[in-house]
């Protein structure tokens, strides 16, 4: 997901600074015809940005903003859902008692709670914002059929903020819809959010 973004963002000329757990030797040769624009650098350093996306597997969320300088109201862009991904040998994948089983997944127990505020406890002082999550990364690369542009909900308690993100979603040629509050992105969160399985086009 986080190199889907990274890519569309690049294709619209802007700058975009990677990382992954593997380090930014790892990711020398992710960028190809891009390179103007994609720069691989540790997790410290790209989390020094204004914005900031994240796009790790839920089970390394709280490391890695254990990572991030301070936020200082910068922009947290919360990509995740709360899911374990599993081993192909897992006993739940095949579990009757986990509908999401056949995806490789399993929902994470967060005891009931809004993941991305969640995310916004271990974040202190960042703006969160939740989207990206609901899409499949194919949209970032086609974001436009011949019908209009794909639809991407926007969720987050500061205003300025979900405005900033629509803007840079707008870029990519997708229509950000805003949905509310960071509260209000537990209808995009998988699994359970009432507006997942939407492919919802703004002609
Ligand atoms: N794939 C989708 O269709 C989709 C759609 C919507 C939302 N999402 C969400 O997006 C997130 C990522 O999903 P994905 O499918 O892109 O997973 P993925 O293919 O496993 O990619 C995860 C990325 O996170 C990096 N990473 C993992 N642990 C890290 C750590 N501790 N520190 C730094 N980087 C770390 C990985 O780097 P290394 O490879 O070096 O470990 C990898 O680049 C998940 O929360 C998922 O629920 C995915």
């Amino acid at each position: 997901m986080g190199g889907a973004i990274a890519r569309a963002l690049a294709a619209k000329g802007i700058n975009v600074t990677i990382a992954n757990s593997r380090g930014p030797e790892s990711l020398a040769d992710f960028a190809g015809e891009l390179d103007e624009f994609i720069h691989a650098a540790t997790i410290e350093d790209a989390a020094t940005a204004d914005i900031v996306v994240l796009a790790v597997r839920w089970s390394g969320v709280a490391e890695v903003l254990g990572r991030a300088p301070k936020w200082d109201n910068r922009i947290l862009i919360d990509a995740t859902n709360a899911v374990e991904f599993l081993a192909p040998d897992s006993p739940d994948v095949t579990d009757p008692a986990n509908p999401f089983g056949f995806m490789g997944l399993k929902a994470a127990d967060i005891g009931g709670r809004n993941s991305s505020e969640m995310v916004a406890e271990w974040a202190p002082g960042a703006r969160v914002v939740k989207t990206f999550n609901h899409i499949e990364p194919p949209l970032l690369a086609h974001p436009q059929d011949a019908h209009g542009k794909g639809v991407v909900f926007v969720a987050g308690d500061d205003p300025a903020a979900r405005t900033e993100v629509a803007t840079l979603l707008d870029r990519l040629g997708l229509f950000p819809a805003h949905l509310g509050p960071l509260s209000s992105s537990t209808s995009i969160a998988f699994p359970g959010g009432t507006l997942l399985g939407l492919k919802l086009v703004k002609p």
